[in-house]
This record gives C-alpha cells, structure tokens and sequence, in this order.
C-alpha cells in the first residue's frame, strides 16, 4: 500500500480534505448503460441518525439524473440481513454500479463475490468491511479510530489525573463505526484515573440512546462524571435521561460524542454537550466521482478518507450558524 497522500482542491460543501490511500484498478463494468447513464444501486443502513440523514440527502443530491444516474436507492433499517437481500437484488437487476455503506463489518464475503463474479463493482461508503480488498474498487470514508483517539485524548486532557467514573454508549455492534472508535478512545484513557463504570450499545439512535442511560442512571445515579457517546444522537438521547433525572448536562455528567450534525453543535453551544468530534457525512460528490471513474474502467484509489475536525464549547458558538449540516 503506498504512503498516505492528501488530495486538496476538491470542491465540496464543507470545504473537505481527503486523504488518499493506496491504488486500485477500475471495477469491473465496461461503462454505464448504452444511453450514457449511470444505473446505481446504493444500499444505505437506514435512518438510524441525524449523521445518517445528512449522508442519505448528499448522496441522493450526487447521484442525480442531472448528474447522469440513475439511483436506485435502498433502506435496510439496520438489519444486516436485509442489506445483503438488497445488493443481492441489484445483481440480479443488472446495476452499472453498486455503492454500500455497510451496517456491519462480517458477512460480505459472498454477496461481494456474486457482485465481481456479475462484473458489477462494488464501490464502499461510510464504514469498511473485513472481506478482501479484492471485492470491492473503492472505498470513501472516515477515520473512525482516530475520531475515538481524538474524543479520548480531551478526555485525558481534561478528567485523566482526577478519579472520574465514564459510561459510554456505543454505536451499532458489529460496525467499524463502533468497534474503531472504540479502540481509538480506549488506547488514548490508557493509564488515567478514568475508570468505565459500564459500556453498552444505544444503536446509534436517540431512542436508545436515552433507554440505556436510564438504566445506567438507575444503576450508578450521581457517581457517573462522564459521558462517551459514539455519536451525537445517543448523546442527546442520554441528554433527556439526565435531565429527567434531576441533573445537568454538561455539568454534573460531561458529555463527549462524535458527529458534529446541527443538534449536536447546538447542544455544545449550550454547554448541554462538552466537546464533540466531527463525523463528516458529505460523502456523496466523492463517491458519485469515483463511481463514475470506476464504470469508465479508469484507475481509482482503494481508499479516501475524510478529515474530520473537533469542537469545544467556544469553538462550537463560533460556527454552529456556518455548518452545512
Ligand atoms: O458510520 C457513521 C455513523 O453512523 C455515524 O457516526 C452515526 O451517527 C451513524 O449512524
């Protein structure tokens, strides 16, 4: 794999940086239907996020009839099986293309193979996948363990030399999303005085999110400092549990999340939330270009992934009016 590379100049909204990742051959189609038109088929997670929304509309808004394709675009509600049925049917419509942001990381291994062996290309948004790098072109995405290592890192920062009691609510079990922001955050609390009281799955949603810290309000009530939220929507989920239970936000219990979405930055500039690692889901312009390159038959690389940035509260109250979304 060559050395890690940063493309600038890249005219997207939010004004992104990619940083290029190895080299890989175009996929498999000769190039588009015979009408010039791009037929895609995009197997998205669900709808478990505000993150999530923003990634669907930028996707949608890139893979346009004014941009030359046409989109069949599906929903799997978070249910691995039922996003594996849904490429499976792309093969069997005969797409030019297929993009996938993967619920979970296992289980690729044959739908991937059935897609080369269709010579259809398979181009990876958002999260990764453990199959081989052979099975897919491409892939356009964060860098979820650095995301972890960065929240984790203010929190050494900030509550590592005080003995300080964390629960944290981790994203969708199985996906890169969670398991790298994980191991990111945990390696940088390594060696504080940060003990985690407990750690449980909120599915990335809101609703979750706010259930599974009731249950750890009931559990542990005033000894929990510090909240982990691996994104913002479980962080505000949580946010009302806190509430409810008599206490403040951002003061009794600090709240750490990932995302940066608009009801995230609000929070932090309310010092509902106390600092939040930006998840950029603005995937689409990228992903709609190398799709086009790949079905052209034209050299891609295996992987870009997105700079993301951090916000504290002052940070957050300077652009909260400036962010796309
Ligand atoms: O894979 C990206 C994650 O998925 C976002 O952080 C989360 O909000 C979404 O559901």
């Amino acid at each position: 794999m060559k050395a890690k590379k940063i493309i600038t100049g890249i005219a997207l909204v939010g004004a992104i940086a990619f940083t290029a990742t190895g080299c890989a051959g175009g996929g498999g189609s000769a190039g588009g239907g015979g009408d010039g038109v791009i037929t895609v088929g995009f197997a998205q997670t669900g709808s478990e996020s505000g993150w999530r929304s923003a990634n669907t509309e930028s996707m949608k808004e890139a893979f346009s009839e004014a941009n030359g394709f046409n989109l069949i675009f599906n929903a799997a509600d978070n249910k691995p099986e039922a996003q594996i049925a849904a490429v499976r049917s792309f093969i069997n419509q005969g797409v030019d293309a297929i993009v996938l942001a993967p619920i979970v990381t296992d289980g690729w291994d044959d739908v991937l193979k059935e897609a080369k062996d269709a010579n259809i290309p398979v181009i990876l948004e958002d999260r990764t996948v453990s199959a081989s790098e052979d099975l897919y072109a491409s892939w356009i995405g964060l860098d979820f363990e650095k995301e972890g290592e960065t929240a984790g890192k203010w929190v050494a920062d900030n509550f590592g030399s005080t003995p300080t009691n964390m629960v944290v609510l981790e994203g969708t079990t199985g996906s890169s999303a969670a398991t790298d922001r994980a191991t990111g955050f945990d390696s940088a609390i390594k060696g504080t005085d940060i003990t985690v009281l407990d750690s449980q799955t909120g599915n990335f949603t809101r609703a979750d999110g706010k259930t599974v810290m009731e249950g750890f309000l009931q559990k542990y009530g005033s000894q929990i400092n510090l909240l982990f939220a691996h994104n913002d929507d479980m962080g505000l989920g949580a946010l009302e549990a806190i509430k409810a239970a008599g206490m403040k936000p951002g003061t009794d219990i600090k709240i750490v999340t990932i995302d940066a979405v608009k009801d995230g930055m609000t929070a932090l500039s309310n010092g509902e939330f106390n600092y939040i690692v930006e998840c950029n889901p603005l995937l689409g312009e990228k992903t709609a270009e190398v799709v086009k390159k790949v079905v052209a038959g034209e050299s891609v690389d295996k992987s870009y992934i997105v700079e993301d940035q951090a916000f504290d509260q002052e940070q957050a109250k300077k652009v909260l009016d400036s962010r796309p979304y």
